[in-house]
């Protein structure tokens, strides 16, 4: 109902946004994974959703239902959200990429459960880097395509958190780079968040809180 009320600004645009977190499998019942929740994901299409934008939410390990009146696909791996991304890039012309992605990955991974027996003294595990999916995105994008990071840091102060993420929004070639801070009680799983949104060069553009639904309204008011 309260959709009749927003404006659809965004009625013609086409959205689409990664969320959650990837599980990189290490055997047939264990996996590397992360905190993400993809609530700010979700609300994010929910939001662009209900502002008359079409909608593709890839979707990785969600802890929240994903909205109605949104395209799903459900994806698990770095290797399978960047294929579905890949797939699905061209014909959107805006991409938020709100996942949590694996940096690395099990080199090998083991055909059958893992036995503690064989490892007396521990295990090592060998990893191996996933590719920069954003920076792939925004290396091969079409003229006019909208690209939106998200960087987590955990900074120990506000001038080395923005440090970073100024650095990474270059570094990543986006548009814009929605930056928040993150410990071990505060950014994961919660219902509110704390955003500052740098443009391209790392100029802050907005600084948004509240509950996430929110910070998704204003994060799309910003995407130029
Ligand atoms: N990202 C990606 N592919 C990866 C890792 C991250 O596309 N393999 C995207 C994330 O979805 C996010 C942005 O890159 O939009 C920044 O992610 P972040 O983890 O903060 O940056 P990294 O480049 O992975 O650097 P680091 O984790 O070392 O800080
Ligand atoms: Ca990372």
């Amino acid at each position: 109902a309260l959709d009749l009320l927003r404006p659809q600004d965004l009625e013609g645009r086409r959205v689409l946004i990664s969320a959650g977190g990837t599980r990189e499998p290490l055997d047939p019942v264990r996996y590397l994974g992360n905190r993400s929740s993809g609530r700010q994901g979700v609300a994010l299409a929910e939001a662009a959703r209900s502002r008359g934008a079409a909608v593709t939410l890839v979707a990785a390990h969600l802890e929240v239902p994903a909205p109605a009146g949104v395209v799903v696909e459900r994806v698990g791996t770095a290797r399978e959200i960047e294929a579905s991304l890949r797939a699905h890039a061209a014909s959107h012309d805006t991409i938020i990429m709100a996942a949590a992605v694996a940096d690395f990955r099990p080199r090998a991974v083991a055909e059958e459960k893992i036995k503690k027996d064989a490892s007396e003294g521990g295990l090592s595990l060998e990893l191996e880097r996933t590719p920069d999916i954003i920076a792939g995105l925004s290396e091969h994008r079409a003229p006019g395509q909208r690209i939106v990071g998200f960087a987590a840091e955990t900074a120990s102060d506000e001038d080395a958190l923005l440090a970073l993420g100024a650095a990474k929004a270059r570094r990543k070639g986006v548009d814009l780079l929605v930056l928040n801070r993150v410990g071990w009680a505060e950014g994961f799983g919660t219902e509110d968040n704390a955003v500052i949104v740098l443009d391209a060069t790392g100029v802050e553009l907005a600084r948004v809180a509240g509950d996430k639904l929110s910070v998704a309204h204003r994060i799309l008011d910003v995407i130029p």
